[in-house]
C-alpha cells in the first residue's frame, strides 16, 4: 500500500522546547502546493470518508492524537499521529478515515496539488470501481 511513517527532524533543547521541520521534495517525496489544517473537531468523530486519484499528502499531528485508517481496496492499514514528530505520507488512490481520538487534536495536511474537488473519490464503491 503506498503510504509511509516519515519521522519528522528535530531539533530539540533542554529548556525551551523543540523544533520540528521538513522540506518538501526533500524529506517528503513531493513539492508541497497546499497547506490545510482540521481543528475543532470532537472526540471520536470521523471525518475523510474519500480517497484522491493524483493528490499525494503528508499529515501530521503537532497536537493531540489523531488515529488515520487506509484502505486500498484490498488491504488495510491503521496509523496512529500520536507524536509531534511523527509524519505519514499518503500516496494517491487510498480511501481514508480520520478519527479523534482526543479533542483539540490538530491535523496538518501538506499537499502535492492545489484544491480540486474532481480528484476526490467520495462513494465507497465508486472508489472500488476506479
Ligand atoms: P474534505 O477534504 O472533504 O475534508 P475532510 O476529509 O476532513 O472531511 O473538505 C471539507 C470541505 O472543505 C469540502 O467542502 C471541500 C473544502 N476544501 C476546500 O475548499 N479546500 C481545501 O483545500 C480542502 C482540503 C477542502
Amino acid at each position: 500500500m503506498d503510504f509511509g511513517i516519515i519521522n519528522i527532524k528535530t531539533i530539540a533543547t533542554e529548556k525551551n522546547g523543540a523544533l520540528s521541520y521538513f522540506e518538501g521534495g526533500r524529506d517528503i517525496p513531493f513539492a508541497i502546493k497546499r497547506v490545510y489544517y482540521i481543528y475543532g473537531v470532537p472526540c471520536d468523530a470521523k471525518r475523510g470518508g474519500h480517497a484522491h486519484k493524483q493528490l499525494q499528502q503528508f499529515l501530521f499531528c503537532p497536537h493531540g492524537k489523531i488515529q488515520i485508517k487506509l484502505d486500498n481496496g484490498m488491504s488495510k492499514a491503521e496509523i496512529m499521529l500520536d507524536s509531534e514528530q511523527k509524519g505519514l505520507f499518503i500516496g494517491p488512490r487510498l480511501w481514508r478515515d480520520m478519527i479523534w481520538i482526543q479533542t483539540d487534536s490538530v491535523l496538518c495536511v501538506m499537499a502535492s496539488e492545489f484544491y480540486d474537488e474532481d480528484d476526490y473519490i467520495r462513494d465507497y464503491n465508486a472508489f472500488i470501481d476506479f
